[in-house]
């Protein structure tokens, strides 16, 4: 069970998609997760009133402030729940407070983002970490990656990104008209996506991108790999 923070210094990066992404994935996988809308503003929120009865397995906190937030983080450790924590492009104590109670944080950035220099949200997970003894685990997702892009550049990216010590997230999230419907019309992604373009691709693609977070936190077993007690 994790804590795990979707950051980004910069507008529709993808955020608040990756993040109902990863929390329909886990809510799928039997897990008890809360989503924390952090975000004034609350798209997170209007996508989870419109799921309505679909998205009631998801608990949903919002605007919890950071005392609130510590809370959460505490009880969802306590009752062994996961914690899915959605931001706005702030930075304010709220940020900090998401950033510091995080077991993973993980930084949607679409491949055009690569050029335009750092991502400030990288630079204070740096700064955070060097002045506190925890280590502040944290992964660059590739988002709303354009389906056209050939493997050679991806792979390109990949090293870029690696050549500044970066650690990126195996699979991308690949630009799907299934998502944005997701989040637009506030549906679940399993579902109800009529009139859009090939939604099992997508389906496949957030299980993929769940299946590479799970690996990376704590107390996680990967999957194939359980042995009989
Ligand atoms: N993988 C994707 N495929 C298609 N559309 C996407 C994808 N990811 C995000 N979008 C669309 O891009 C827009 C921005 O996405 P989203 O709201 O998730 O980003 P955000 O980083 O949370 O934005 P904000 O900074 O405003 O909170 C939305 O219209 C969303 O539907
Ligand atoms: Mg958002």
């Amino acid at each position: 069970m994790a804590v795990i923070t979707f950051a980004s210094s910069r507008k529709a990066t993808g955020k608040t998609t990756c993040a109902i992404l990863l929390a329909t994935a886990l809510a799928a996988r039997g897990r008890f997760v809360t989503l924390v809308d952090g975000d004034p503003q609350q798209s997170l929120t209007v996508w989870h009133r419109q799921a309505g009865a679909k998205a009631s397995g998801l608990a949903l906190a919002t605007l919890p402030g950071a005392a609130g937030l510590s809370s959460l983080a505490r009880e969802g450790r306590r009752a062994r729940h996961d914690v899915v924590i959605d931001l706005s492009t702030d930075r304010n104590a709220f940020l900090a407070c998401a950033l510091g109670v995080a077991d993973h944080v993980v930084v949607p950035m679409p491949a055009e983002h690569l050029e335009g220099g750092g991502e400030p949200v990288l630079a204070l997970l740096a700064a955070m970490q060097s002045r506190s003894a925890v280590r502040l685990t944290h992964s660059v997702l590739l988002s709303r990656l354009n389906p056209l892009v050939p493997a050679s550049l991806l792979a390109a990216l990949r090293r870029a990104l690696a050549e500044r010590g970066v650690p990126v997230l195996e699979t991308p999230v690949v630009e799907r008209a299934a998502f944005a419907a997701m989040l637009q019309r506030g549906r679940m992604l399993e579902t109800e996506l009529e009139g859009t373009v090939r939604p099992g691709q997508a389906i496949a693609n957030a299980a993929c991108v769940a299946t590479d977070l799970l690996k990376l936190l704590p107390g996680e077993i990967p999957a194939g790999t359980r042995t009989a007690a």
